[in-house]
């Protein structure tokens, strides 16, 4: 028997992946842009094992049997046995995978980015796979392959037709813009009605602005962020950061049928962050939601006290539905 657990944490982009150019292999229609976030706050773990005396390969998630006939597990798999070194009886054997969630799962927190980039990484150092893995990550859900790395990632979208250009690179460690923090506000820790997966099939099939937004936005968006965090420039990161968020879910509302993530305590936020940044005289705060009702903040370490208690006059703990976690570092950490 062979044994490997691994922790792998979620990241928050801030120029949103919608839409792919392939179903299967997962190739996305555009480039884009995360943090990973502080490792301990919101991660999944992973133990698998392989043993001889396996019938079949199994998987829990978080506590619950799932099935493995999912194809996007066995792609991966078959990936992972592909590129293996191991000279071990170990590629034979079936696996038994458990992996769990320190955070609420399917809630558009990422979950599946860091579950996803957990077993590849996991199943990479069993079979012994040896240089770039975030491709196969992305074959499990495309977010996950910016989960391989620490600090801020790039999801190049490739033009390659077999998709090996699309893989994830850093664009700087975390150390680079030490400063910078991750308030998280969970509205809603319900899974979302809308898996991500099919509302972006329906979003590429009906949205004229998703294919607006491709060609002519988020190629000179991503030039621009990656120019902001290299140069630790937060009133412009800031600034794309929100506008990409916005036009993100006004993608999704010109899907037909629509699909709606935030929710009224998500735009109570947006037009708190607002105000908040109004007051002080510059962009001190962006808020960023992902395929979900829950806000991520990013901001400077300096700002992290008050806007917290602006967050708990606005939303008292026992009357409202907003729970935070406080301050999350941007990630210095690789994966273990
Ligand atoms: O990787 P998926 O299929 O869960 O898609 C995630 C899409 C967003 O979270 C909304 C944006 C992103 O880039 O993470």
């Amino acid at each position: 028997m062979k044994i490997i657990t691994c922790v792998a944490p979620v990241n928050i982009a801030v120029i949103k992946y919608w839409g792919k150019r392939d179903e299967e292999l997962i190739l996305p229609l555009n480039d884009s842009i995360s943090a990973t976030l502080n490792i301990e706050h919101m991660c999944a773990k992973t133990t698998i094992m392989a043993s001889s005396n396996f019938k079949e390969n199994k998987i829990w998630l978080n506590g619950k049997e799932e099935s493995f006939q999912n194809p996007r597990l066995s792609n991966c798999l078959k990936e992972l046995k592909k590129r293996s070194q191991t000279q071990s009886d170990v590629i034979n054997w079936n696996i038994h995978v458990c992996s769990e969630n320190n955070f609420p799962t399917a809630a558009g927190l990422a979950s599946s980015a860091a579950g996803y980039a957990c077993f590849v990484y996991a199943l990479a150092k069993l079979y012994e796979v040896e240089g770039d893995v975030t491709y196969i990550a992305r074959q499990g859900s495309g977010s996950a392959c910016r989960s391989i790395y620490g600090g801020w990632v790039q999801w190049h979208a490739g033009a390659l037709k077999d998709g090996s250009d699309s893989i994830a690179t850093q664009i700087v460690p975390a150390s680079h813009w030490p400063e910078m923090r991750v308030v998280i506000l969970v509205v809603s820790d319900s899974q979302k009605k809308n898996s991500s997966t099919n509302a972006m099939k329906r979003s590429a099939a009906t949205s004229k602005f998703l294919e607006y937004r491709i060609k002519h936005i988020v190629p000179e968006r991503t030039e621009k962020m990656i120019q902001a965090i290299k140069d630790r420039d937060f009133e412009t990161f800031a600034t794309i950061t929100m506008k990409d968020s916005n036009q993100f879910h006004s993608v999704c509302l010109d899907t037909f049928p629509p699909v709606k993530y935030m929710n009224e305590t998500s735009f109570i936020i947006v037009d708190l962050i607002h105000t908040y940044n109004e007051f002080r005289g510059s962009t001190k705060v962006a808020y960023t939601f992902d395929a979900g009702a829950n806000a991520c903040l990013y901001l400077l370490e300096e700002d992290v006290p008050e806007v917290i208690s602006l967050i708990q006059n606005a939303f008292p703990t026992n009357t409202d539905h907003v729970e935070y976690f406080r301050g999350i570092p941007v990630t210095e950490q690789e994966l273990s």
